[in-house]
């Protein structure tokens, strides 16, 4: 049987990151726990994934691209909808972990700050992703999303869950809340990025699913 699992030899992170890699490596053998503790960042981590399916409206035969996959949680719930999966994460550990839960589907080894690699040129009817963007500041989710366009079909959808509030008066409640498990990444604010996105001549809309988390809904240009 070919071999799924595909590394694309892009071996370069940028020098002082934030979010090398090797952050989430050793995660890898534990991330399936972590998520299935009903805590921040993953309150409602499972209606989250469920809501980024439905919203996908996945049937049978899509090609769908799932960005950071980690573990394959979310390209598991396509897959057994009978889409067609492919799948990125720059963690190896990560991807080894998606590959077995997901041995049909094309794993690539990729982050998405870099180059876009030759194994994914192609175009996908949904790009999806879950717990990923997070990691980026304002500016560069926007420009990830707007690098994105070319590779949807027509027709398509990105979309997107993540951390996320609707306002930076809901994120301080959450905060509060949330108190010594808190920690400073780039979440997403909703007013903001429809605003940003706005900008760039994206439409999108957004959902809160939990407390802590939403999607973003982006539909390809052309129709
Ligand atoms: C919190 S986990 C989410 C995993 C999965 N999507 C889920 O919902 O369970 C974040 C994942 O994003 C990946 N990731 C973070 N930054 C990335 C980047 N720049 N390029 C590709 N993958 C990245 C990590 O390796 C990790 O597997």
């Amino acid at each position: 049987m070919q071999n799924k699992l595909l590394y694309n030899g892009e071996g370069k992170y940028m020098q002082n990151d934030p979010f090398p890699p090797s952050e989430f490596d050793e995660w890898a053998e534990t991330y399936d726990r972590s998520v299935s503790i009903d805590q921040f960042p993953f309150w409602g981590y499972e209606s989250l994934l469920d809501r980024i399916v439905a919203l996908a409206e996945a049937k049978p035969g899509l090609s769908v691209l799932d960005l950071g996959t980690g573990t394959g949680n979310l390209a598991l719930r396509f897959a057994a909808l009978g889409c067609n999966l492919w799948c990125t994460d720059f963690s190896a550990p990560m991807l080894e972990k998606a590959h077995q839960k997901l041995p049909g589907a094309y794993c690539v080894l990729h982050d998405l700050r870099g180059e876009w690699p030759a194994e994914l040129n192609r175009t996908f009817d949904r790009i999806v992703s879950a717990f990923v963007f997070h990691h980026f500041e304002l500016n560069e989710k926007v420009r990830i999303l707007l690098s994105l366009l070319p590779r949807l079909a027509p027709g398509g959808l990105i979309v997107l869950g993540d951390i996320a509030f609707c306002n930076q008066a809901a994120l301080e409640q959450a905060k509060v809340k949330t108190g010594d498990e808190w920690e400073e990444e780039f979440y997403w604010l909703a007013d903001e990025s429809l605003f940003a996105l706005g900008q760039v001549g994206l439409t999108a809309h957004y959902e809160q699913i939990s407390r802590c988390a939403g999607v973003f809904i982006l539909a390809s240009i052309q129709k």
